[in-house]
């Protein structure tokens, strides 16, 4: 299984933010924003990961993030030198996908909550053993900004619409794609909607025509959060200061991941902490290393 972050994109909504940097390495509270994707991609076993981003941004991700051996992951990356759609990632990353399944995150989105280890587990198996595409439903106030998913009765998916004027339901659909082998030349027979992009709803709705969709619900108590605006991205900075303050953890730490992983040996972890010198996310990777953090 290999995997996709997109971070792309102009930011216009986060202006004056992005006129000069990359909205997905903007902090999140205590961390690049790229980290929160990366994590979850980490937690669902997937070590082979390309980055996707704008000509201007690239090698600003290539300096935080290098080859990923601290990591424990092979990082490569790649560029999209106009916004063509979210689904033109699968076009960019074909030579690195190859026959694989690929799973795509958007670099401005972060989950959280309980057993999504096991969530993720289930849409890896179903691409890459049952060749069907995994998307997750999510609860929303406003449906109207995002891809939605309508259920018939029985809790089946019968449609997916991008950003609908009328939405057939409160169900968005977040911006991790599990798809599997031979994505690339789907998403080559996909024509441009009419704001000239390449969209990932299309791409959902072919695999949804073929019966290859499967949509689970992320439910109560899942924090599901997306950066696209001043307010979102200030939300979700509180929402990690929160967690991470009230119980001492790090939400989201990819050197914590992939030493409990067994990707990175003690002695790597403490050296990534090291470089991350006397921040709270440097003492906590030290913590993590010296096994008082039971949880
Ligand atoms: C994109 C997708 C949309 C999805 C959302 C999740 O929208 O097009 O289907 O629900 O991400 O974050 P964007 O936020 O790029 O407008």
């Amino acid at each position: 299984m290999k995997g996709i972050i997109l971070a792309g994109g102009t930011g216009t909504r986060l202006y004056p933010l992005t006129m000069v940097t990359s909205k997905q390495l903007l902090p999140v509270y205590d961390k690049p924003m790229i980290y929160y994707p990366l994590s979850t991609l980490m937690l669902a076993d997937i070590k082979d990961i390309l980055i996707i981003s704008t000509p201007d941004d690239i090698e600003r991700f290539k300096q935080l993030l290098g080859n990923g051996k601290q990591f424990g992951l092979n990082l490569s990356y790649a560029v999209q030198p106009n916004p063509d759609g979210l689904a033109q990632a699968f076009l960019i990353g074909k030579e690195f996908i190859k026959d694989d399944a690929c799973a795509l995150i958007l670099g401005d989105n972060i989950f959280y909550g309980n057993g999504f280890r096991g969530i993720l587990k289930k849409a890896l198996k179903n691409a890459e053993q049952n060749h069907t595409a995994s998307v997750f439903g999510y609860y929303v106030n406003e449906p109207g900004r995002y891809g939605i998913v309508e259920f018939d009765k029985d809790k089946n998916a019968v449609s997916v619409e991008e950003k609908p004027k009328n939405p057939k339901s409160n169900y968005a659909i977040t911006g991790l794609y599990f798809c599997p082998s031979g994505v690339s030349k789907i998403v080559e027979q996909l024509t441009p909607s009419d704001r000239g992009e390449l969209e990932i709803t299309s791409l959902m709705d072919m695999y949804l025509s073929q019966q290859r969709l499967n949509v689970s619900v992320l439910g109560r108590g899942f924090a599901w959060l997306d950066m696209g605006t001043i307010d979102s991205l200030y939300d979700a900075g509180s929402f990690v200061r929160m967690i991470e303050k009230r119980q001492g953890i790090q939400i989201s730490a990819p050197e914590e991941i992939a030493y409990r992983n067994g990707w990175i040996d003690k002695a790597s972890l403490i050296d990534s902490a090291k470089k991350y010198g006397n921040s709270p996310y440097g003492k906590h990777l030290m913590t993590v290393a010296s096994g008082k953090l039971k949880y």
